[in-house]
């Protein structure tokens, strides 16, 4: 029995399951979340057992993004001082191979959190998108970086500049997504992905890992974009657009930009 009040963790047999349980919140990824799933990554890293991981979520939602309720009153002194966000970064640590299986809403830090993971396989009826230009923010976990090196500058900047969403099926073209499946087939699947991966060498399939990760950044290391990225997001925590754009969301209305 785990103490996390906000994933369920599984094992079966090689493979390690995080699923995350915030059902009222679509799975809203608020700091003690991830802190959960930096918790469950670390603990099958270092079980000898796991060879594998995979990370899902509902029919509904994989997860909404970053908590905005969360985010909404933080100044850019606290975002700044704190590294707000600094802790999702831990995933890229993980030498594993970690398997996104993606249903529903998969948005903002949701988005991003599935663009970590190595592999993605997702439902039909899934929606990818970065709608943070909507609340007064950019993306903050890597989407700018992660999104631009998948998918290409034009497609890139129209996904992040008009926070557009996008479907599995578009997913799937650019390739941010290796296959598109029946949603009740989507976390089998990517189950039966991880056993068979999880049954070859792991110094091998680490190394195939750490291998592909090395050969996808340009300009920039990732590791620098991400930073430059996450120090960007922070500051539009000092715009009054900031709290106006969270704000509205929360109150279900549309936002008042005064571009301050
Ligand atoms: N943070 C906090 N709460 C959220 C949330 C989020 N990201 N997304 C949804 N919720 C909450 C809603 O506030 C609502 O709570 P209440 O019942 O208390 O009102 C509940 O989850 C259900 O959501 P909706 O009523 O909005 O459900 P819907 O079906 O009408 O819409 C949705 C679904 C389109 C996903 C909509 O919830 C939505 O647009 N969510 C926000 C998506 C978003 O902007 N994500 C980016 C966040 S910023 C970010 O992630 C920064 C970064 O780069 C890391």
């Amino acid at each position: 029995v785990s103490s996390y009040k906000n994933i369920l963790i599984e094992s079966n047999g090689k493979v390690g399951l995080i699923t995350l349980n915030r059902p009222k919140a679509l799975n809203a990824l608020s700091s003690e979340l991830f802190h959960e799933i930096n918790d469950a990554l670390e603990k099958y890293q270092n079980d000898p057992e796991i060879g594998a991981i995979v990370i899902t979520g509902s029919d509904r939602a994989f997860a909404a993004g970053a908590d905005i309720k969360e985010m909404q009153d933080k100044t850019f002194a606290e975002v700044y001082k704190s590294n707000f966000l600094g802790h999702w970064g831990k995933i890229n640590e993980i030498r594993k191979p970690i398997i996104a299986a993606v249903n529903g809403f998969a948005l903002g830090g949701g988005c991003e959190l599935a663009m970590s993971c190595d592999i993605v396989y997702a439902g039909v009826k899934a929606t990818f998108g970065q709608p943070e230009i909507k609340l007064g923010v950019i993306p903050g976990a890597g989407g700018t970086q992660r999104l631009t090196r998948a998918i290409g500058k034009s497609k890139a900047m129209e996904i992040v500049l008009s926070g557009r969403n996008f479907t599995a099926e578009e997913a799937e073209r650019w390739g941010i997504v290796s296959k598109v499946l029946p949603v009740d087939k989507v976390l089998e699947e990517a189950i039966n992905l991880a056993q068979q991966i999880a049954s070859l060498s792991q110094p091998v399939v680490q190394a195939g890992k750490e291998s592909v990760n090395n050969g996808t950044s340009f300009e920039l290391s990732l590791k620098e974009g991400c930073h430059f990225e996450r120090r960007l997001f922070q500051g539009t925590f000092a715009l009054r657009d900031q709290k106006e754009g969270m704000k509205a969301f929360i109150e279900k209305r549309e936002p008042k930009w005064t571009n301050e």
